[in-house]
């Protein structure tokens, strides 16, 4: 869903009370002033995770569904502002049983309206992006229910992909600064980064410091291409409905302990020359 008016930046409040020993243990190995602003993650592994327990996939899509809550909430209590999850890409949509999309249309519809209570208790802001418009009737009319009941949250922002594909947000962005190039008669040399990310579906919020994947997949899967440019990247085996809140701390953990360097150059990088003119350059 494209968003519309303005997004106040929220300002999550800590409640590390709530978490619990095991997380509390791992979050006290963490730089509070250095969480990362935005987490996204690439949720996968539900149909294997069913397979190996011989149950059926849509089983593994409902624990997935349990997973993304107790995931949002620790997300909550350490005061993530953003916290974004790959919940339906176009090509799930396109590639799939419709048996089994339609279960997923189910259980997301079935989601949000079990857990809106949930999301008001722990402040959580909903939000969506990607082709939501070609979403069944009756699940957008709750995801706006549940968005609209929860506009006024100031703490995470929980944005889910659904019918989204990074390529596809790129020809919508294209698109759209076509349209206002024509409108406001620009010429197309003065087109800026800035003017791309303007017309993103995330054009409102940071681009993610940390993606998180599951199941072991080296593979980023047409998720947030143009945001992820300086994106640090952890993967873990483990399935997705068995991802958890101590997880996501583990991985911020990793994160901080990673030099971000965005294409400059490291604390550990050898010493500057202070005269590079008077180095002869060898080829051999
Ligand atoms: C990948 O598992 C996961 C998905 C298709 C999407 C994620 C869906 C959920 C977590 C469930 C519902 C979400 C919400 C927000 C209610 P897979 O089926 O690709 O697993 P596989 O690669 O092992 O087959």
């Amino acid at each position: 869903m494209q968003p519309t008016g303005e997004w106040l930046s929220p300002s999550p409040t800590l409640r590390i009370d709530d978490l619990s020993a095991e997380e509390r243990a791992v979050y006290a190995t963490l730089r509070p002033d250095r969480l990362p602003q935005h987490v996204a993650i690439i949720m996968d592994g539900n149909g294997r995770w069913a397979g190996r327990r011989s149950l059926k996939r849509f089983v593994g899509h409902q624990q997935g569904a349990k997973a993304v809550q107790q995931v949002t909430e620790t997300a909550a209590r350490i005061g993530l502002p953003w916290l974004t999850l790959y919940a339906f890409s176009l090509e799930n949509n396109l590639r799939r049983p419709r048996a089994e999309v339609s279960f997923l249309m189910r259980l997301l519809k079935t989601y949000l309206d079990g857990h809106l209570q949930r999301m008001l208790a722990n402040n959580i802001r909903m939000r969506y992006i990607g082709r939501t418009r070609d979403l069944p009737h009756d699940v957008q009319e709750k995801m706006r229910e549940v968005e609209e009941a929860t506009a006024r949250n100031t703490g995470t922002t929980l944005t889910l992909a659904l019918n989204y594909g990074a390529r596809s947000e790129l020809v919508d962005a294209f698109r759209g600064l076509a349209a206002e190039i024509k409108h406001k008669h620009l010429s197309a040399e003065h087109i800026t980064e800035a003017d791309i990310h303007r017309h993103l579906y995330t054009a409102q919020m940071p681009d993610p410091d940390l993606l998180i994947r599951t199941s072991g997949e080296l593979r980023i899967s047409n998720f947030l291409l143009w945001q992820i440019a300086y994106t640090e990247i952890f993967v873990t085996e483990r399935y997705w409905p068995d991802f958890r809140g101590i997880h996501l701390l583990e991985a911020i953990a990793d994160f901080q302990r990673r030099e971000r360097r965005y294409g400059g150059i490291g604390e550990d990088g050898g010493e500057v020359e202070e005269d590079p003119d008077r180095i002869r350059i060898a080829v051999s």
